[in-house]
């Protein structure tokens, strides 16, 4: 299996200081802070399609958000990554407030957004040398050979994206985010286009490399089962306009899961019904029976329940 090669810490644009602000800890690796987003409504006014967000990301966490369409995920991804600024509020990386985007944090699209005239290995090194502008020619190969294989394409480099299927395209835009060692993966329903073997295949790897190489991740999905796979932690969003953070669902499923035996896993079922009843029923209904003691800065943590024969069979795996 190929190794990633090791990051280098380079120079963080797209970053504000903020007076007073004390660097971040692990728990707060990258932190929104009260977010909203408001546009001008067609008959005056403005529309608010999420406000008051807050959610301390940890350094090496995988999280998922999930809620309905148009409640505001990928205005949440987008801010995070700096390429839209909120209308209140900030996100803060590294101690300081993102103003704009960076190699630090490399996204990955529902539609791959390849260059189309250049090869695998040309789209990929493209990224590298963006990140490394002083590497050699040679090295700047070397790092994208590597993640290239990274994602099974090695023997593909030279081929161009209308060579290839839509898996493998995926492939190379995950290779590319990989190749520029970002501290945060940003991904926007990046399987959703995939069909059920491609995307079961493309989950496992993004798992696996996420794990080796301690990724810090936030990725949006509508699939509650990648989400189950996936997340250490799932943020539930309430439908918009004017979403909130609902909930944060832990993960009770150990670290170590087996896709194929996921649904025997104790714990499955209580956070499965959970995320579907949310779904169905609670994301809609959560404005009117929201609990009193709601606070958007300390949205409600919740391990969906375990039956006593879940809890004990987690325990003893513990
Ligand atoms: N430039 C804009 N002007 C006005 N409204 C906008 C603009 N961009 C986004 N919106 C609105 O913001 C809301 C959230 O959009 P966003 O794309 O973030 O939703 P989403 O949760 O990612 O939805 P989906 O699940 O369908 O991808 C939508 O109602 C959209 O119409
Ligand atoms: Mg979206």
């Amino acid at each position: 299996m190929a190794a990633l090669i090791p990051f280098r810490p380079a120079p963080s644009p797209g970053l504000r200081a903020i007076p007073g602000h004390r660097p971040m800890s692990d728990d707060k690796y990258i932190s929104i802070e009260g977010i909203a987003r408001r546009y001008p409504a067609p008959g005056g006014g403005r529309t608010t399609v999420f406000e008051d967000l807050w959610l301390p990301m940890r350094r090496g966490e995988f999280v998922c958000m999930i809620g309905h369409s148009g409640c505001g995920k990928t205005t949440v991804l987008n801010i995070l990554a700096g390429l839209e600024a909120p209308s209140e509020g900030v996100v803060i990386a590294a101690g300081r407030e993102i103003t704009g985007p960076s190699l630090d944090r490399a996204v990955i699209f529902q539609g791959h957004a390849l260059l189309p005239w250049r090869t695998v290995l040309g789209n990929v090194a493209y990224a590298v040398s963006s990140r490394w502008r002083k590497a050699g020619k040679a090295e700047v190969e070397e790092r994208a050979r590597a993640a290239i294989a990274t994602v099974g394409l090695a023997g593909s480099e030279h081929k161009r994206p209308a060579e290839l299927s839509g898996g493998m395209k995926q492939r190379v835009g995950i290779a590319r985010a990989l190749a520029i060692a970002p501290k945060m993966l940003l991904m926007d329903e990046p399987f959703s286009a995939l069909d059920a073997l491609t995307r079961g295949t493309l989950q496992d790897e993004v798992r696996r490399i996420c794990l080796e190489t301690g990724q810090t991740v936030f990725m949006i999905t509508h699939d509650v089962d990648e989400a189950i796979y996936l997340a250490d932690r799932i943020v539930l969003m309430t439908n918009g306009p004017g979403a909130q953070v609902a909930e944060i669902v832990e993960n009770p499923l150990p670290k170590a899961r087996d896709r194929a035996a996921l649904h025997h896993a104790p714990g499955y079922y209580a956070l499965r019904n959970h995320l579907i009843d949310f779904l169905v029923t609670r994301s809609r209904s959560f404005k009117d029976a929201r609990p009193a003691d709601y606070d958007p800065r300390h949205p409600p943590v919740v391990r969906p329940t375990l039956s006593d024969s879940d809890a004990a069979a987690i325990a003893a795996s513990a």
